[in-house]
């Protein structure tokens, strides 16, 4: 079988040389400190109060100050909170407001929930204020799903007064904002998060997926307030399957007690900063869109250029690439374009190797045209 680079996925590049002491470190914390039957004899519902208290502490480092931890429920991952968040807050036959590409797992629990995406259009700052408050008056959306910082698919980041606008239409037309920080962790300098600036109408989302680990299988969720996060999450009134795995949860604890995360995250974001170096400069003949601390590059091809064809031709040559496709919403046509993951290639070589064939594809099918 032919060796295929996967630059599809939005992984965070392995760090075993800090990871793996740090987890193992963390897991025998866990089980020296526990009895592992007690912690893995019985759910851990919205978390125990050390990991509401942790991920109080991790999302307080996006948030500027640490919420109350009775605010914080651990799930088993950003996508199994979606659907209490979505179930819950939006509900069948409304309207969800989402970015115009949205995160393509929307519009498979849009289906299952029988919710109603509709797109707002966004520049290279993401939803524009004027679009969403036009899409509040003619479909009166429920609430919005976002991501204010790199964008998925775009890397689109908001500025202050970005968010500042979004927030204050939300106000006025009293919209939930669902708010998915998921790969805010690595770029520095960044603006806080809507959820900071309207906390009284915010679901924030911080996964450790993209850059602690995806297997963990772990995010934390930060409702408006106690009360709304019992109504929403409490398992005894909808389904238990979002709930995370005990020793999943009890490791992510102590990872955020020990200070092994933020080691971790510097890593990690040490490692992005040598990916972004290989990458950019190859790519400098393209139309690319990334920021420092990005997992991914957005690629923009002349609407002439089918991305569906370049990627066909790039996976020929032994590179699995994303395209813009499978972020429309139904019934619109995305852009002509091509999305890079660039933390999940194995060495900086593979890295390398795919970069060169993504550029050079590009290149012939622009001499083509
Ligand atoms: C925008 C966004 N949210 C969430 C996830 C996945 O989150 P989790 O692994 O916490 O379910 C991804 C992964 O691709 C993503 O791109």
């Amino acid at each position: 079988m032919t060796k295929i680079i996967e630059m599809s996925r939005t992984h965070p590049p392995l760090v075993p040389a800090i990871f793996d002491p740090e987890y193992r470190a963390a897991m025998n914390g866990v089980l020296s400190r526990f009895s592992p039957s007690e912690v893995v004899g019985a759910h851990r519902w919205m978390g125990t109060d050390a990991d509401r208290q942790a991920g109080a502490a991790f999302t307080g480092r996006r948030l500027g100050s640490t919420p109350d931890a009775g605010r914080v429920i651990v799930t088993n991952g950003t996508q199994s909170a979606f659907n209490m968040l979505f179930g819950g807050l939006v509900g069948q036959g409304n309207v969800l407001a989402v970015e115009r590409l949205t995160y393509p797992p929307i519009l498979v629990l849009a289906k299952r929930f029988g919710f109603i995406p509709k797109g707002v259009e966004m520049d290279g700052e993401g939803i524009i204020p004027e679009a969403l408050e036009e899409l509040c008056r003619s479909d009166g959306p429920k609430a919005l799903y976002l991501l204010s910082t790199l964008q998925n698919p775009t890397t689109a980041t908001m500025s202050l007064a970005r968010r500042q606008a979004i927030v204050d239409v939300a106000r006025r037309y009293d919209l939930q904002i669902i708010e998915d920080d998921i790969y805010s962790l690595l770029p520095d300098d960044l603006p806080p998060p809507l959820s900071a600036l309207a906390p009284e109408r915010s679901w924030y989302m911080l996964g450790v997926a993209k850059t602690i680990a995806a297997g963990m299988k772990i995010a934390y969720v930060v409702a408006p307030n106690a009360a709304l996060a019992e109504a929403q999450f409490w398992p005894g009134v909808r389904a238990t399957f979002w709930m995370a795995a005990p020793i999943s949860a009890a490791v992510s604890t102590q990872l955020i007690e020990t200070g092994g995360t933020a080691r971790i995250i510097d890593a990690v974001r040490q490692e992005m900063v040598a990916r972004h170096r290989i990458v950019r400069p190859m790519l400098e003949r393209t139309d690319f869109e990334t920021k420092d601390g990005a997992l991914h590059v957005w690629i923009r091809l002349p609407e002439t250029v089918s991305a569906a064809d370049l990627a066909v031709h790039i996976r020929e040559r032994g590179v699995n690439i994303g395209t813009g496709d499978p972020y429309a919403l139904p019934g619109e046509k995305a852009p002509q374009a091509i999305r890079i993951g660039i933390g999940h290639a194995k060495s900086h070589a593979e890295l390398e190797e795919a970069t060169r064939v993504i550029a050079d594809s590009h290149d012939e099918f622009f001499r083509q045209q």
